[in-house]
C-alpha cells in the first residue's frame, strides 16, 4: 500500500510559544517508527501545537525535534513534506474549492505517482469518494472530507503521518473505518501520530500512547496503561 519505512521521531525538552505566551513547557516524546502513536489530552493541553512543531509549522523556542533522523528546527513544512512528513491539520485536510479528483491530483505534486494510481488507491479504500469525484471537497460530509484527507497518505512515499482529531464530529462507524485505514497505513511502515481528545478509538489501534496536560507529557506507555491513566487524569 505505502512504501514508507519510518524510523520514528523524538522531541527533547521542547518549548514553544505563541508570541510571548509559552504553551509547551518542555515536552519529551519518543515515537517509535512504523506504528500508531496516540497523543491524548483535554482541550488546550498543547496536542495540536506538538503536531505543528513536528510538521515544521511552528519552531520551538528551545529543545530539539528529530523526525526520520533529521533535525526539523530549520526545515519548512514544504521541505518536510518532500521528505515524506505529511500533516493533516484539525479540520483542514482538503482544498474545499477543488473537486475530489483535483484534491487527489494535488497529492501527485512530488511527481513520483500518477493521478490514476492515486485515484485507484483512494477509491479502493473509499468507494464513496469515487461516486463523488466531481464534487467540490468543501461540500462533502465531514467523514468524506476526512477520507479524502487521509487518502493523501496513500499517494506515495509517506514516512510520517500526523493526524489531528480526525474523529471530530463523525459517526462511530466512520471513525472506525478511518482508523482501520490508519492501522493499515502504519502496517505499511509509516509512523502515524494521531491526536485525539477522547481515548477510546485511537487507543484501539495505537501501539504506544501519551497523555498531555498543560503543555507537558504527563504519561507515556502502552494503550492499556494510557486508558487507565486518561480516566484518572481528565475524563
Ligand atoms: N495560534 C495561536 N495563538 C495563540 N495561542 C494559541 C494558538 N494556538 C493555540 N494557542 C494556545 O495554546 C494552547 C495549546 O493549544 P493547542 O491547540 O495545542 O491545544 P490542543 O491540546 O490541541 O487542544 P484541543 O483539544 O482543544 O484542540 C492553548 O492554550 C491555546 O489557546
Ligand atoms: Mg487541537
Amino acid at each position: 500500500m505505502t512504501t514508507g519505512s519510518g524510523v520514528g521521531l523524538s522531541l527533547e525538552n521542547v518549548h514553544a510559544a505563541y508570541g510571548r505566551i509559552e504553551v509547551l513547557h518542555g515536552v519529551d516524546l519518543t515515537v517509535p517508527g512504523g506504528g500508531v502513536f496516540a497523543l491524548l489530552g483535554p482541550n488546550g493541553a498543547g496536542k495540536s501545537t506538538v503536531l505543528k512543531v513536528i510538521g515544521g509549522r511552528l519552531h520551538p523556542t528551545a529543545g530539539t525535534v528529530t523526525v526520520e533522523g533529521l533535525e526539523t528546527a530549520r526545515r519548512t513544512p514544504e521541505a518536510l513534506a518532500r521528505a515524506g512528513v505529511i500533516a493533516i491539520p484539525e479540520g483542514r485536510g482538503v482544498f474545499p474549492n477543488l473537486t475530489v479528483r483535483d484534491n487527489l491530483r494535488m497529492w501527485t505534486y512530488r511527481g513520483d505517482i500518477s493521478l490514476a494510481e492515486v485515484e485507484s488507491r483512494a477509491y479502493e479504500q473509499f468507494p464513496r469518494l469515487k461516486e463523488r469525484r466531481r464534487q467540490l471537497a468543501g461540500t462533502l460530509s465531514g467523514g468524506e472530507q476526512q477520507m479524502l484527507a487521509i487518502s493523501r497518505a496513500l499517494a506515495g512515499d509517506t514516512k510520517v503521518l500526523l493526524l489531528d482529531e480526525i474523529s471530530m464530529g463523525l459517526a462511530p462507524i466512520i471513525v472506525a473505518h478511518l482508523y482501520e485505514l490508519v492501522g493499515a497505513v502504519a502496517a505499511g511502515g509509516v509512523t502515524v501520530v494521531v491526536v485525539e481528545q477522547f481515548a477510546e478509538t485511537a487507543l484501539g489501534v495505537a501501539d504506544r500512547a501519551a497523555i498531555m496536560l498543560h503543555g507537558r507529557i504527563a504519561h507515556q506507555g502502552t494503550p492499556q496503561e494510557m486508558a487507565d491513566a486518561a480516566e484518572s487524569a481528565y475524563l
